[in-house]
């Protein structure tokens, strides 16, 4: 399990940065109306997310000591706090104090479990109680739009890994953390109205997080689609564990970058995803504009 000391002195210096950046921003942990802020994690191509956040502070994870800081395309690294949806001139919509993650470290990397969470648990240090997990992935499932957006409704750890292997720190959570509903109901039930509302169209369904970086053979595809998972990825079921871990409510988000159905299987590409996701993401930052009040 991750050093208990790491996650305090990376979120008291992520604290210290940020609060240099915007003296007068809440950064007690509660915005204006008393709310803890948001977490909100954005992966593969999805940075841009962050550019609808309203006086906005970013910090670098390379500023950060001891953050692990991703070597892969389209992360961009950096923690950006602000508030969401950006005012409009005639709203007077508060909106929502967020805390960002600009992209992620991955397992295959060569990142640790420790170090794939250590995003989640500065988060948590900072107060955050309701995080938005967001990723690319591959639809196994064969009714689902390509590309287009799926709502977790629960995971499958095929990683081979765990982030709470060794010691437990009581601190953040029990030894043995109940996984009977990991993704929360209540905000999947928002996220499908608004989704409705919006009139996008919003898949539910199971994310299997693999280990990567290869991608999947036929068989291995096959095999996830017969285990009951919808979607394909290399990342969030660490970081969705340790958050259930830490008692924080989670709701997933996947966009869906490229088929892989194992008897057409194409091949893909990062470059390939990347794109994908950013067509995808403009519906993704619709839905999650939408949301952040409600969260
Ligand atoms: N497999 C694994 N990871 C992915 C995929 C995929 O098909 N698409 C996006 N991330």
């Amino acid at each position: 399990m991750q050093n208990f000391q790491d996650v305090q002195r990376a979120a008291e210096a992520l604290h210290g940065l940020l609060q240099k950046g915007a003296p007068s921003a809440f950064l007690c942990g509660t915005d204006g109306a008393g709310q803890p802020p948001l977490g909100i994690v954005l992966g593969t191509g999805l940075s841009f997310l962050a550019d609808s956040i309203a006086d906005s502070v970013t910090v670098p994870y390379a500023a950060i000591p001891g953050f692990p800081v991703s070597s892969v395309e389209g992360h961009v690294g950096a923690f950006v706090w602000g508030h969401m949806p950006r005012q409009c001139g005639e709203s007077d919509e508060p909106g929502r104090t967020v805390i960002v993650q600009q992209g992620r470290c991955h397992l295959y990397e060569g990142r640790s479990p420790a170090e794939v969470c250590m995003g989640v648990r500065v988060m948590a240090a900072m107060g955050v109680r309701t995080l938005v997990i967001t990723n690319a992935s591959g639809a196994l499932n064969p009714l689902f739009d390509v590309p287009g957006l799926m709502c977790m409704t629960d995971i499958i750890n095929q990683t081979g890994v765990s982030p709470l292997t060794g010691a437990n720190c009581d601190v953040w959570g029990p030894r043995f953390p109940d996984m009977s509903a990991p993704l929360d109901a209540r905000l999947r039930t928002l996220a499908m109205e608004t989704a409705a509302r919006l009139g996008l169209r919003l898949e539910r369904g199971v994310y299997i997080g693999v280990h990567g970086p290869e991608m999947e053979t036929p068989a291995e595809t096959r095999m996830y689609r017969q285990w009951g998972a919808d979607a394909v990825g290399m990342s969030s079921v660490l970081e969705i564990i340790a958050a259930r871990h830490l008692g924080m409510a989670v709701l997933g988000l996947s966009c869906l970058t490229n088929r892989n159905l194992p008897d057409c299987m194409a091949p893909t590409s990062l470059e390939q995803i990347c794109d994908v996701a950013q067509k995808a993401g403009k519906n993704l930052a619709r839905l999650i504009r939408a949301l952040v009040t409600k969260l």
